[in-house]
């Protein structure tokens, strides 16, 4: 059953020196294009919703329609509610059969976010899902308050009892990830440092996008508006996949991809009006997105 939770994917990752690649979906297509790309690169896969797209594709249905679309797939994956803002919202993910889940509780103080998280994770476990905490900003952008504590982690992993930890290290969300002349690039000492607390255990990078240049051509020269783009280069990405990190979350660069080409055929493609003439583009945009990532970047492809 290739339907999992991340336990097992992440001490494989770990042991393989990869990351798995988490890929923000609107619709079940998205869905379907990266379950068939990474079984054409033979890597396992994190299909995350955040609230406002598991609102989208209707909560109740999520889990049962990405099964019937993945009969044939052979990779494993894990469906995923990525910032879950709530106790509630995490419960009501793990109740419809999500099988891992991200309680995004880093915005309330150290204890707080250690009592909201200790929650999540007590009732994920009994249903056999796995949970990813927070400690830090992840929009830190250079904030170096905001950057994860190393000599905090110990105790929040132990007294949470978390499979994963969404750490800030100079990643952020968005499509302008640093600041004008700022350096490209994270805080491994902060990667490092808890990785001597805790050997092995699996860190999550948010915020992870590349932004790059092509796809954003494609945007703006289509109407789209995207000033200042600047992302993660590639290389930061996978020296981190090749350490600690196990999980690389992905929203932008899928999105922009999408709409982009959406964009684009939309534009260009004046003689017909059946959707699938213009979703056709958008859908081998995120496809070759997914492969390319797990082929060149997160060294996840044909690694098990
Ligand atoms: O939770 C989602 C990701 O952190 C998305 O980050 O904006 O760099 O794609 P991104
Ligand atoms: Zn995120």
């Amino acid at each position: 059953m290739p339907l999992v939770n991340t336990k097992k994917m992440f001490e494989k990752a770990y042991q393989n020196a990869y990351a798995v690649g988490s890929f923000n979906v609107d619709t079940l297509k998205m869905c379907q294009a990266i379950l068939l790309a990474s079984e054409e690169a033979k890597s396992p896969v994190i299909i995350a919703f955040s609230e406002g797209s598991r609102d989208f594709m209707h909560p109740g249905n999520i889990k049962s329609l990405i099964l019937e679309i993945s009969k044939n797939i052979s990779i494993d994956f894990a469906i995923h509610l990525d910032h879950g803002r709530s106790v509630e919202a995490c419960k009501s993910a793990i109740d419809e059969g999500f099988t891992s889940v991200m309680i995004d509780a880093s915005k309330y103080s150290y204890e707080e976010n250690i009592k909201h998280t200790k929650e999540v994770v007590e009732y994920a476990h009994k249903y056999g899902a796995t949970v990813e905490g927070e400690l830090g900003g992840l929009d830190a952008n250079g904030e170096a308050s905001r950057f994860t504590d190393p000599k905090l982690v110990k105790d929040y992993v132990t007294r949470t009892g978390i499979d994963s930890l969404a750490v800030s290290v100079g990643t952020g969300h968005g499509t302008t990830k640093f600041k004008e002349n700022e350096k490209l690039d994270l805080k491994w000492d902060i990667l490092e440092s808890i990785q001597k607390d805790l050997p092995g255990f699996p860190l999550v990078l948010h915020g992870s996008s590349s932004i790059p240049k092509q796809e954003i051509e494609i945007f703006n020269s289509y109407g789209g508006k995207i000033d200042n783009p600047v992302g993660i280069p590639e290389e930061l990405l996978t020296r981190a996949a090749k350490m600690n990190v196990c999980k690389i979350n992905i929203g932008t660069d899928f999105r922009v991809a999408y709409t982009g080409a959406l964009r684009k055929s939309l534009f260009e493609i004046q003689n017909h009006y059946e959707p699938r003439y213009f979703l056709v583009p958008a859908y081998k945009a995120i496809y070759d997105v997914v492969l390319y990532k797990e082929e060149k970047v997160f060294l996840s492809a044909r690694k098990d």
